[in-house]
């Protein structure tokens, strides 16, 4: 019989493998609706600017070799130096290209990150709900997720803190806006808290934010790591949203002693993130595309949460809780009696060709956590399908009260 390592038959890796393989199904009927899909809208990749720029690079005295040749480990020093001057200093952080390394998005960056951190056993403080395909990176390590509560302003400090002094976790990680799998936002004064306690507790902060450009309403919010002066805060982000999801690009910010072992463990993963998509990045935010196209996104996803939000209030049954989101992709219902949403997921891609995620694959602790909950992606599906859709779903949910 073939060994696998001892890591990958770890209980709690296998049963995250096994939601993720229930839960994120494609959705392949021609006339499906897939409120379950958390990528961006077709419309919000940039095809038209980047045939102009490809054609550019690849000209005879363009950047063709650079991007086809091997690079460093840093990533090219333009992209970082962009993402210092527009994508992180308008937001507070002000940090030099040297703390930034490029990765082949935010999943590798997490990798990387438990790389360098943790040790088998070792525990993360997780919110409930959180994103589960961090926790499968997490379980791969056999670290131990332990979740932390949250409300509509995102994770409960005093339960934080609590179970700071109870674990003594490694890393506590967090999305902290618009947040996967729920739409909610972390205050303000709980981002200043939590990079306190990480201060105090000497814990590692995982920021993980890449929705947070996607803002359609409300006021913008300081990422954590501006209120970090210990370097206890790591801040990774995503060109998945912003961008495309295809480059596969994403970046660390970290502190010196961090990004000196982020650096060695990405060596010694794949040397460098992909020269192409970094040179095609770096070009559309340098040939100025980048402000016209959050604002364009931004008011394509405006436009799909307010249907969103105007449908679920309108079909779903009496009873329906769920977030309004400022920014993001996706909305989080929690449905009234006792339904159990995974069920209903079975019975709606058969029925009715509908998808959404069911709650329970979120929460860490298991059980019948999430049992009656649903995450729904409005990113990627036009206002149309969006009304159709949710009143369907509603209609059928109703059947079932
Ligand atoms: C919270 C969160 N982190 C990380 C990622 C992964 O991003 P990437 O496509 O850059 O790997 C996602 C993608 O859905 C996400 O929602």
């Amino acid at each position: 019989m073939t060994q696998f390592s001892k890591r990958w038959s770890d209980p709690a890796l296998v049963a995250t493998c096994d939601v993720m393989d229930r839960l994120f199904q494609p959705m392949t009927a021609a006339d499906g609706i897939a409120f379950s899909i958390g990528s961006p809208a077709v419309e919000a990749l940039p095809v038209d600017a980047l045939r102009e720029i490809s054609q550019d690079v690849f000209r005879r005295d363009g950047r063709g070799i650079e991007a086809l040749a091997y690079g460093t480990k840093m990533g090219i020093r333009d992209l970082r130096e962009i993402i210092a001057s527009e994508l992180l200093a308008p937001k507070g952080v002000h940090t030099s290209a040297d703390n930034i390394l490029i990765t082949a998005g935010g999943l590798e960056t997490m990798k990387l990150l438990c790389d360098i951190f943790l040790d088998p056993g070792d525990v993360i403080l997780v919110e409930s709900p959180t994103f589960v395909h961090c926790v499968m990176i997490f379980q791969i390590f056999n670290a131990v997720c332990i979740p932390c509560q949250m409300d509509n302003d995102g994770l409960i400090m005093e339960d934080v803190e609590a179970k700071i002094q109870k674990y003594h976790p490694k890393m506590i990680y967090t999305v902290p806006t618009f947040q996967n799998p729920t739409g909610v936002t972390l205050s303000q004064d709980r981002r200043q808290k939590l990079a306190e306690l990480a201060a105090k507790y000497d814990v590692i902060v995982i920021e993980d934010d890449p929705y947070r450009d996607i803002r359609f309403q409300g006021k913008d919010l300081l990422p954590i790591k501006t209120f970090d002066e210990a370097g206890k805060v790591v801040l990774a982000n995503s060109f998945s949203k912003i961008f495309s999801p295809g480059s596969r690009l994403g970046y660390v910010v970290a502190p010196d002693d961090i990004m000196d072992k982020i650096a060695y463990a990405k060596v010694a993963t794949n040397s460098h993130s992909s020269k192409i998509s970094e040179v095609l990045a770096a070009e559309f935010f340098k040939r100025g595309y980048f402000p016209d196209h959050l604002k364009r996104i931004c008011a394509i996803y405006r436009e799909r949460c307010a249907a969103m939000m105007e449908a679920l209030d309108a079909y779903f049954p009496e009873g329906t809780k769920h977030t309004y989101p400022d920014g993001g992709l996706f909305t989080w219902a929690e449905l009234p009696g006792d339904i159990d949403t995974t069920e209903l997921l079975k019975e709606t891609m058969d029925k009715l060709h509908i998808s959404f995620v069911a709650g329970r694959g979120f929460y860490v602790e298991g059980g019948d956590a999430g049992k009656n909950c649903m995450r729904i992606s409005f990113g990627a599906v036009p206002p149309d399908k969006i009304y159709t859709g949710i009143k369907r779903l509603g209609d059928y949910i109703k059947t079932k009260l």
